[in-house]
C-alpha cells in the first residue's frame, strides 16, 4: 500500500498502477493532463459510509454532491450505487435526472435562487431547500410544495481547510437561527405537509466529535420547533463534510466512529424531543470520490532558478485548490516511484500566475526529468470541476477504470473548445 490504505494505487517495479492499469500507459493512451477516476474505489467508499451508518440507523441514505464531480459517469455510479443527490442548481437536478434518480430522492440546496430556479424545482417535484426567508415569500407566487425544508445556519461553522466554512455569522449560507421557526410557521400556515432540516456547517472534517457536535445543535433547533408548531420532520440532513486524508500524516477518519457518535447523539435528541424516526441524510461529495481520482500530469520543463521548479503541463486552470486554499495535494513521480524523494522542488503549472504552483519545496526524487510522469492524488473531488481555460488552456480528458477497463469519459478539448461561440463582429474585421 503506498498511500493511506488505498489498495487502488500499487508500486509495481516502480511503475505506479491505478486499479489495476498502469499509469504510464494511460498517459500514453489519452495524453496528460488527465483525470483518472476508479469505479471500485468510488464504490467501495459509498459502501463503507452507508454501511457504517445502517448498521446503526437502518433509515440512513447518502444523497452524493454533484457538485464535487459532476461527470455523468461518476454520478452513475453512485446513482446505480443507490445514492440520491444535493443539487446544487437547475443543471443539477437535470444531471441527476438524467442518471434516473428520482425526483423526491434530489434535495435542491441553492443559494441565493432566482424565481425561475424555484419555479424548477416546484414543477418538477424536487425537493427544494430552501436557505432564506425571502425566498418562501416568493415561493408564494410560484407554488406551494408538498414538501420544504430549510437550511440553517446554526452559528457554528468548522473546516479542514481554510476557507471553507459554511455557517457561522460570516457565512452567506442558510437562515439565521433567529428565523428557523418564523420560517416553518410560515411554511405550515402556507399548506406546506412535509419537512426536513438541513445542515451544512463545513467540509473536509477529519474529527468524530466535531459530527456529534453539530447534530446535537441542529436537533436542539429542530427538536422545540417541531413541538411547538406541530411538525413532524421526514428527515434530519447533516450536510456533507466527511473528510480525507490530504497530507501524508492525516489519519484516515473512522466513518464507523462517525456513524456511532452521530446516531447515538441522534437517538438522544429524536427521544427527548419525541421526533419519531425520521430519515437519517448525510450529502457527502469528497468523501465518496476524493481519493477515487488521480490527476497524471507530465514534466515539461525543468528550471534551476531560485529554487528548483519542475514545469507540468496541468496546473492552476487543471486543479485550483493549491493555488485557491493553499491545499496540499500528495504527488508521486508515478513513472518511477523506487526513486527516494530527496531534493525540494515547487511543481508548477504554464499559467501566467505565481500562485500556479501545485507544490511548494516538496521534497521529491532528484532523477526526475523532463517527460516524466506524475500522479497528484486525491483529485476526484473538486478538480475538474473546478478547472478553466485560464491562459487559453483547454480542459483535461476524464478517465474511468471499471472492472480494469480504462474508458474516456470526457474527451480533452481543443482549441475549438477555446472559440466555440464566441464571435468577431464584422465591423471588426471590416476594419482590416
Ligand atoms: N451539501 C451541500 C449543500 C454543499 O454545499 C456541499 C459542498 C456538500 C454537501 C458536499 O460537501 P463535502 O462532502 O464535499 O464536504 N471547493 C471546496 C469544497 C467546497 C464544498 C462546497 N459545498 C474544495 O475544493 O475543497
Amino acid at each position: 500500500m503506498i498511500w493511506n490504505n488505498i489498495s487502488e494505487l500499487e508500486n509495481r517495479n516502480g511503475t505506479l498502477y491505478f486499479d489495476g492499469c498502469s499509469t504510464v500507459k494511460l498517459a500514453e493512451t489519452f495524453g496528460t493532463p488527465l483525470y483518472v477516476y476508479s469505479e471500485n474505489r468510488i464504490r467501495s467508499n459509498y459502501r463503507r459510509l452507508l454501511e457504517g451508518y445502517q448498521k446503526q440507523y437502518p433509515r440512513f441514505k447518502a444523497y452524493y454532491a454533484i457538485k464535487s464531480n459532476n461527470n455523468p459517469a461518476i454520478l452513475q455510479v453512485l446513482a446505480n450505487a443507490g445514492a440520491g443527490a444535493d443539487a446544487a442548481c437547475v443543471n443539477e437536478i437535470l444531471m441527476a435526472k438524467a442518471a434516473g434518480i428520482p425526483p423526491e430522492e434530489i434535495l435542491y440546496s441553492g443559494v441565493y435562487n432566482a424565481d425561475a430556479d424555484l419555479r424548477y424545482a416546484v414543477e418538477n417535484k424536487v425537493r427544494l431547500n430552501l436557505e432564506d426567508l425571502s425566498q418562501l415569500d416568493r415561493l408564494e407566487h410560484i407554488g406551494i410544495p408538498k414538501f420544504l425544508c430549510f437550511r440553517i445556519n446554526p452559528g457554528i461553522g468548522g473546516s479542514g481547510q481554510e476557507g471553507l466554512v459554511f455557517a457561522g455569522p460570516d457565512a452567506k449560507f442558510g437562515i439565521i437561527e433567529r428565523d428557523i421557526e418564523k420560517a416553518y410557521a410560515k411554511a405550515k400556515a402556507l399548506g406546506v405537509e412535509q419537512f426536513g432540516i438541513h445542515m451544512m456547517t463545513g467540509s473536509n472534517i477529519l474529527s468524530v466529535p466535531y459530527f456529534e457536535e453539530i447534530v446535537e445543535k441542529l436537533l436542539d433547533l429542530a427538536g422545540p420547533i417541531g413541538q411547538k408548531l406541530g411538525i413532524r420532520f421526514d428527515f434530519i440532513d447533516i450536510g456533507g463534510s466527511l473528510g480525507v486524508p490530504y497530507r501524508p500524516n492525516e489519519a484516515e477518519l473512522d466513518v464507523d466512529a462517525v456513524a456511532k457518535a452521530v446516531v447515538n447523539t441522534l437517538r438522544k435528541k429524536l427521544a427527548q424531543y419525541n421526533m419519531g424516526e425520521p430519515l437519517l441524510l448525510h450529502e457527502p461529495g469528497r468523501y465518496l470520490v476524493c481519493d477515487a481520482g488521480i490527476l497524471l500530469a507530465r514534466v515539461t520543463s525543468i528550471k534551476e532558478g531560485y529554487k528548483r521548479f519542475i514545469g507540468l503541463d496541468a496546473g492552476m486552470h487543471t486543479l485550483l485548490r493549491p493555488a485557491l486554499y493553499d491545499a496540499y495535494h500528495h504527488l508521486l513521480y508515478a513513472s518511477n516511484l523506487s526513486a527516494s524523494s530527496d531534493t525540494p522542488a515547487n511543481v508548477v503549472g504554464q499559467v501566467c500566475e505565481n500562485r500556479d504552483q501545485l507544490a511548494k519545496d516538496r521534497l521529491l526524487p532528484s532523477c526526475i526529468e523532463v517527460g516524466g510522469l506524475f500522479a497528484v492524488l486525491n483529485a476526484g473531488a473538486y478538480g475538474f470541476c473546478m478547472s478553466s481555460q485560464y491562459n487559453s488552456q483547454p480542459r483535461a480528458a476524464e478517465v474511468l477504470i471499471s472492472n480494469g477497463k480504462a474508458e474516456l469519459i470526457r474527451e480533452r478539448e481543443t482549441y475549438q473548445n477555446l472559440i466555440q461561440g464566441t464571435r468577431v463582429p464584422d465591423t471588426l474585421r471590416a476594419a482590416l
